[in-house]
């Protein structure tokens, strides 16, 4: 199937409730379908491109004037087993929550604390989506997609996706020329659990026996609890990255913070907790107009009905100057704005 629309109304198509409109929106089911749109439509090679999931990791602050492309692909397939393993092909347009039920469903263990987060399966793999102590880049053994560059498709093994904390080759190097269309991703018919993240464990273990329903159950009720959910109110989950520092930066706030939540991170690192430091400079339940910081995660920013992406963009940066001056930390987005001059 094959949609394809001049002057396209996105309010529809990302989370945050704010309008914008794409110059020319291509919608394809079918890997092969891509390849018959770009021959035939030579001109798009003159426009800005923007790989579209479900959008619930932007933030339009202008309508996009070029070709949005969102690669609708369907699909679960098992493609090999062994005693310990299988493995899955997933099409990039298949809901990612869609894919943990199904696993869980099937009694296959590796992406069960993933339960909830919103967001296609393509996405997820630009994003590595992290949560209660997974990330995705531990599951998945290859992505394919098609480079608009080359003109070619192509396979990479999980080696070659440069993958770290909310960070890709997909974000870098092949970002908005790299249409994901699948990805091959290995789970464990005997998992072994995860449960050391905050208290998890304790939560999981009140509904009695500790299993793959009873954690993606206890992951969903954790995430409803402090999550505002998109579709009663705009927001795009957390809007910074943890930010990640020098551990002689991390020791000396320490001193005059001795409660500030942080953890070891790569390279003798520290990450420290966005929510917490914008917390401290008192941005959490702040409202302006219908642009606001979510009243139980200040790492959420909310469109509490008519924000416009100016107005949530305009208070991102106020917050983000007010941890610079406050802690001396840099916050670096994790939503992308769409689209900055
Ligand atoms: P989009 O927002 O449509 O796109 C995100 C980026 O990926 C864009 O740069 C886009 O161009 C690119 N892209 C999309 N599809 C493809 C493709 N097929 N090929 C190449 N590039 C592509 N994230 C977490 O990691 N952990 C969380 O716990 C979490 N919680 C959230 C909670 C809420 C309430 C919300 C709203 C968001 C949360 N997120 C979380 C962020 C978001 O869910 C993820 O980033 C998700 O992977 C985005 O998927 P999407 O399909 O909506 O992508
Ligand atoms: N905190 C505060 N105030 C706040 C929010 C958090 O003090 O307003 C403190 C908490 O008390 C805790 C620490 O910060 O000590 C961490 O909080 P939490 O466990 O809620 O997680 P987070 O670091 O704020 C990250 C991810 C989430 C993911 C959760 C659970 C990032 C940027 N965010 O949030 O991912 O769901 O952990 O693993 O890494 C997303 O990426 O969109 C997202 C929602």
């Amino acid at each position: 199937m094959i949609r394809s629309y001049t002057n396209y109304p996105l309010r529809k198509h990302h989370t945050f409730g704010t309008d914008a409109s794409a110059k020319y929106y291509f919608e394809f089911t079918e890997a092969e379908d891509l390849a018959g749109f770009l021959i035939t439509n030579k001109e798009w090679q003159n426009w800005p491109v923007l790989i579209l999931g479900e959008g619930s990791n932007l933030l339009f602050v202008n309508d996009f004037e070029g070709l949005v492309i969102n690669p609708n692909i369907p699909g679960i397939a098992s493609v090999h087993e062994d005693r310990n393993n299988i493995w899955l092909e997933v099409g990039a347009g298949v809901i990612w929550d869609d894919l943990v039920e199904y696993a869980v469903l099937n009694r296959l263990g590796g992406i069960e604390n993933l339960s909830l987060i919103p967001g296609k399966v393509g996405a997820a793999a630009v994003q590595n989506i992290g949560a209660y102590g997974m990330e995705i880049q531990n599951r998945i053994v290859s992505v394919t997609g098609f480079d608009l560059e080359t003109q070619t498709e192509s396979t990479l093994k999980i080696d070659d996706c440069q993958y770290a904390y909310r960070d890709s080759i997909f974000k870098n190097q092949l970002k908005d020329r790299y249409i994901i269309t699948s990805l091959v991703f290995k789970l464990d018919k005997f998992p072994e659990f995860i449960l050391n993240y905050g208290d998890l464990k304790t939560e999981v273990e009140k509904l009695g026996e500790v299993n793959l329903r009873t954690i993606r159950k206890t992951v969903i009720h954790i995430r409803e609890s402090k999550l505002p959910d998109p579709k009663v109110t705009g927001n795009a989950g957390s809007f910074f990255k943890n930010p990640v520092v020098e551990a002689s930066l991390a020791e000396q706030l320490l001193t005059i913070y001795p409660k500030m939540p942080h953890y070891p991170a790569t390279d003798g690192k520290t990450k420290l907790a966005a929510g917490w430091l914008i917390e401290q400079c008192g941005w959490k339940g702040f409202r302006r107009g219908d642009a606001g910081i979510h009243e139980k995660q200040a790492l959420v920013l909310v469109n509490y009905g008519n924000a416009t992406g100016k107005e949530i963009f305009e208070l991102s940066e106020e917050i983000r100057q007010s941890v610079q001056e406050k802690f001396g930390v840099e916050l670096e987005r994790e939503v992308n704005v769409i689209s900055l001059p």
